[in-house]
């Protein structure tokens, strides 16, 4: 198998010379090199403007070429934009964190329409359902691929010369979505709850607590602007998928998340003088030291923006509770934070909620 980049389709350059206006020089006169021909100013013109014409009406004949181009373009270089790549992204604030009603009714419709109301009860069911397809386990799919690599693959020196990065077996059949327990989808369910609870905006800077491999995180790297995630990881496994499979997976590492191993607290590889709009520990401050906790808190409090900024942490907060009411506001109070509140989320998307615990900066 050859590298795809011998492949004969045309680059954009090369279709913009095709469909250039001005035909080469040697076409106008060439038909003998022996001849002189003198031709007219007039065919001359008429020649180039109807050139010109043919080239503006292209691309609106084109079904999927939208026309970006008038008659009065110039008939430059510039001709290959016509071809609608563009690289500004649309505003990311047009994007919603949340799933609205019409979604949920657009949803409802379309299940509808393709009979696809009801999901099937029994295993025999399913079965039916599947017909023709044998979905293969996690450990079945990693076995197929250590034994043959997936179906046409490079092997040896090759791989090396096709492959930027290569992607371990463990990564590509998605084992570590399964790492925590709850369903992967339920990440996305999280974004859409911090998001809302704090208004976020893309240009929000945010800090995640402990991202594992990135089923929360990735919701939050895809909607904010580039270097505006950043997150604290302890676990080398998970943040081995997070940035060798999650990230190029979803074409986010142009985001530029800054994501650094570490279990201490330690957030002074995130540069100074950064504040958030939102810092979070989503399932993490259940499972550490109340110390430590207490370590990050402190070292966290002044990173917090006054006012807008929220630190939301999930499940419970024993290591406040164990303190005893009044002992854990005075500590809070000390670092300049206090206790908002609590909440219980609903996921409007899956059968799930959870229970979040919010601070802010204390009003001075
Ligand atoms: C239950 S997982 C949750 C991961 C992710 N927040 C999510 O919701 O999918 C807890 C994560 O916290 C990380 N973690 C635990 N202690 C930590 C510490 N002291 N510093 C940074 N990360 C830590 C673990 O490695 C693990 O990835």
């Amino acid at each position: 198998m050859k590298n795809a980049k011998s492949s004969k389709t045309p680059s954009l350059s090369s279709f913009a010379i095709e469909i250039s206006p001005f035909p080469p020089m040697a076409l106008l006169s060439s038909a003998s090199p022996t001849r002189s021909i003198v031709v007219p100013a007039l065919l001359l013109l008429s020649a180039a403007s109807g050139a010109l014409l043919l080239f503006c009406l292209l691309p609106s004949l084109s079904p999927s070429t939208p026309s970006s181009c008038s008659c009065s373009c110039p008939a430059t270089s510039t001709t290959t934009t016509t071809v609608t790549t563009t690289t500004t992204s649309p505003s990311a604030k047009s994007i919603p964190t949340s799933t609205s009603q019409e979604d949920v009714l657009w949803l409802k419709k379309l299940l509808a329409q393709n009979l696809l109301v009801d999901v099937p009860l029994s295993q025999a069911e399913w079965h039916e359902l599947r017909k023709g397809i044998n979905p293969r386990t996690r450990a079945q799919q990693l076995q197929d691929l250590l034994n043959f690599h997936g179906i046409a693959h490079y092997e040896g020196l090759e791989a090396e010369n096709h492959t930027a990065l290569p992607c371990p077996g463990e990564l590509l059949v998605e084992e570590h979505h399964s790492n925590y327990g709850e369903p992967w989808a339920g990440g996305r369910d999280v974004f859409e709850f911090l998001a809302s609870a704090t208004n976020l905006s893309p240009s929000d800077m945010v800090m995640e607590i402990g991202c594992g491999t990135l089923r929360v995180g990735i919701h939050f790297i895809q909607y904010l602007d580039p270097n505006h995630f950043h997150c604290l990881q302890r676990d080398k496994l998970s943040l081995m998928a997070a940035l060798r499979y999650e990230l190029p997976a979803h074409g986010l590492l142009y985001k530029r998340p800054l994501i650094i191993k570490g279990e201490d607290m330690d957030f002074t590889n995130f540069g100074e003088g950064v504040s958030y709009d939102l810092i979070y520990a989503s399932a993490v401050f259940l499972h550490i030291p109340d110390k430590l906790v207490w370590v990050g808190l402190e070292r966290l409090a002044s990173r917090l923006k006054p006012g807008k900024g929220r630190i939301f942490v999930s499940h419970n907060i024993k290591f406040c509770r164990r303190l005893g009411g009044e002992e854990c506001k005075r500590r809070l109070t000390n670092l300049g934070l206090e206790y908002v509140g609590v909440q219980t989320h609903d996921s409007v998307l899956f059968n799930h909620y959870e229970t979040w615990f919010e601070f802010r900066r204390l009003k001075v």
